[in-house]
């Protein structure tokens, strides 16, 4: 099986060429490659990577994420998440192959406490969710061989990421006010990566899986008490932190360009019954992340 991946430097991108990697041959390439195009900025360029290379399957991990930023942005956060997205489905339904693609939480409201089903309406809060929900009709309507993973709070060991920014912060700062009133499940990028090459292995014998499906981790927590832990696990590491007290707060207390949802609950029954897989409780990977960082930094 020929796998192209678009977006291989990003934290899913990076997970994704080990788990993709026993698939078959994989062809990665980021913003800087220069064989194949896979700048986001240039849609027909990236569709001619699709044309020249003509993949089984195509994966899409680039984006553009910076969700305050595209407020400021609208044009480039639509080109990159929505028109080369378009341009990648279009090729890629025209050969016949697959297009495995992300999505996230941010296509819908916030409201209430129940957590989305697919079959929900979407209704975007902000530009980066609105140009998500383009990409993801693009990729519905131009390539019927698709699997689209709504997901959030992505983390990663590699890069930055909210544990280290709350590490760093508790070693200098003895007091921090954190947001307790958004609700969602810390998805780690090797959980994703991992529930990607699995669905796409099924995706080969089995078409009729072809959809859109919500792949979180299981479980609940606020930025708050995701925290929390964190300071919990550095402490029982053996980390001094400065910090001695940690404010739950309201979003409305930490005023952002974009707005964010309260209720980014996924319901994720569907991807867990047509694929035959368990999602594991967020803590299990928040954990074992944390456990590498010091592992790491001990050296
Ligand atoms: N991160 C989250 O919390 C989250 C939540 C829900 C859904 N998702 C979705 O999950 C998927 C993977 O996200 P992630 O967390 O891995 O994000 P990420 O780490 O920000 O990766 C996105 C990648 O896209 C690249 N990119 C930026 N501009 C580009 C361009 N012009 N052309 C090609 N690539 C470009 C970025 O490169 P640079 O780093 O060099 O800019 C980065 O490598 C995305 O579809 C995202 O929308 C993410």
């Amino acid at each position: 099986m020929n796998i192209l991946l678009f977006g291989k430097t990003g934290q899913v991108g990076w997970e994704l060429q080990r788990a993709l990697a026993p698939l078959g041959n994989v062809i990665a390439v980021d913003v800087h490659s220069t064989d194949y195009c896979g700048d986001f900025s240039k849609p027909n360029e990236v569709a001619e990577t699709v044309r020249r290379i003509r993949p089984d399957v195509v994966v899409n991990a680039a984006a553009h994420t910076a969700v305050d930023k595209a407020e400021s942005e609208r044009g480039f956060a639509q080109l990159l998440n929505a028109t080369s997205v378009e341009a990648i489905a279009r090729e890629v339904g025209a050969i016949g192959g697959w297009l495995v693609h992300y999505s996230t939480d941010y296509v819908f409201p916030g409201t209430g406490d129940t957590p989305w089903c697919e079959t929900d309406l979407p209704a975007p809060l902000n530009v980066y969710g609105e140009t998500k929900l383009a990409g993801e009709k693009a990729v519905q309507q131009h390539c019927p061989h698709h699997l689209i993973f709504r997901t959030s709070w992505v983390y990663a060991g590699k890069g930055n990421n909210f544990a280290k920014t709350m590490l760093n912060l508790a070693k200098d700062r003895e007091e921090l006010s954190i947001i307790d009133d958004q609700y969602g499940a810390p998805t780690g990028a090797e959980l994703l990566a991992d529930c990607t090459a699995h669905a796409i292995r099924t995706a080969m014998t089995k078409p009729e899986v072809a959809g859109l499906y919500h792949l979180v981790a299981a479980g609940t927590t606020t930025w708050y008490a995701f925290a929390q832990m964190v300071f919990d696990e550095a402490r029982k590491a053996g980390l001094t932190l400065a910090l001695n007290k940690v404010n739950p707060i309201a979003t409305e207390a930490y005023p952002t360009p974009a707005k964010r949802p309260g209720n980014s609950r996924l319901n994720t029954e569907k991807f867990q019954r047509e694929f035959g897989l368990v999602l594991p409780p967020w803590e299990n990977g928040v954990k074992r992340m944390l456990a590498e960082l010091f592992a790491a930094t001990s050296i």
